[in-house]
C-alpha cells in the first residue's frame, strides 16, 4: 500500500513580503553571512535566531583544514543557545547561504545534520520553530515546524 507524507511550507515571493521582524533577521542573517569563515568551500552561510525573549543569536559557518571538524551556521547558533540559554525557547530561525559573490535566487535548506539539531531542540521546548530559509534575491521559505523539512524524524521517544 503507498501512503503519502505530506509537508507545507509558504513561498515568500522576496524580502519585500516579510514582516519587520522577518526583515530584521534576514539582515542579521545576511550580515553575519558576509563574515563566515569559510575558506575552504567559499560557500558562506548566516543563521539568525529569534528567542521568546526577544533576543537575537547569530552564527555562520565555521570551517577547518580538516574538513569535518567544521560547523554548520545553524548548528554554531543552535549549540549556543542551548549553552547560554538552557531554558530559553527559540521562535524562529533564519538561514542564508550562497556562494560567496553570487546572488542567488534559490532558497538553500539546512543540511541533514542540522536539521537533526533543530529537531532536537523544537522536541525538548514542546513548540514548533519557524525555519525561513531564503535566497539573496528571490524566495524565501517558511515552516512552522523542523518536522516539515524532516519527515520520518527520529527524535527521543524512540529511545
Ligand atoms: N553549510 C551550512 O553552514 N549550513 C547548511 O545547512 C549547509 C552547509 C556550510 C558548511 C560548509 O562550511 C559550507 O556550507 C559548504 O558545505
Amino acid at each position: 500500500m503507498e501512503k503519502e507524507h505530506k509537508i507545507s511550507y509558504h513561498d515568500i515571493a522576496n524580502y519585500n513580503d516579510l514582516d519587520e521582524t522577518e526583515k530584521i533577521l534576514f539582515d542579521k542573517a545576511n550580515d553575519i553571512r558576509q563574515r563566515a569563515y569559510a575558506p575552504y568551500s567559499n560557500f558562506t552561510v548566516g543563521c539568525a535566531v529569534l528567542l521568546e525573549n526577544g533576543e537575537i543569536v547569530t552564527g555562520s559557518n565555521q570551517e577547518n583544514a580538516a574538513y569535518p571538524s567544521g560547523l554548520c551556521a545553524e548548528r554554531t547558533a543552535m549549540f549556543w543557545i542551548g549553552a547560554n540559554y538552557p531554558d530559553v525557547k527559540i521562535k524562529k530561525l533564519f538561514v542564508i547561504g550562497a556562494p560567496r559573490e553570487a546572488v542567488s535566487s534559490v532558497p538553500i535548506p539546512p543540511c541533514g545534520a542540522c536539521r537533526q539539531a533543530i529537531l532536537e531542540y523544537e522536541a525538548k521546548q514542546e513548540n514548533g520553530i519557524e525555519i525561513y530559509f531564503a535566497s539573496l534575491g528571490g524566495a524565501i521559505y517558511k515552516t512552522s515546524s523542523i518536522r516539515d523539512l524532516l519527515p520520518f524524524s527520529f527524535d527521543a521517544s524512540y529511545l
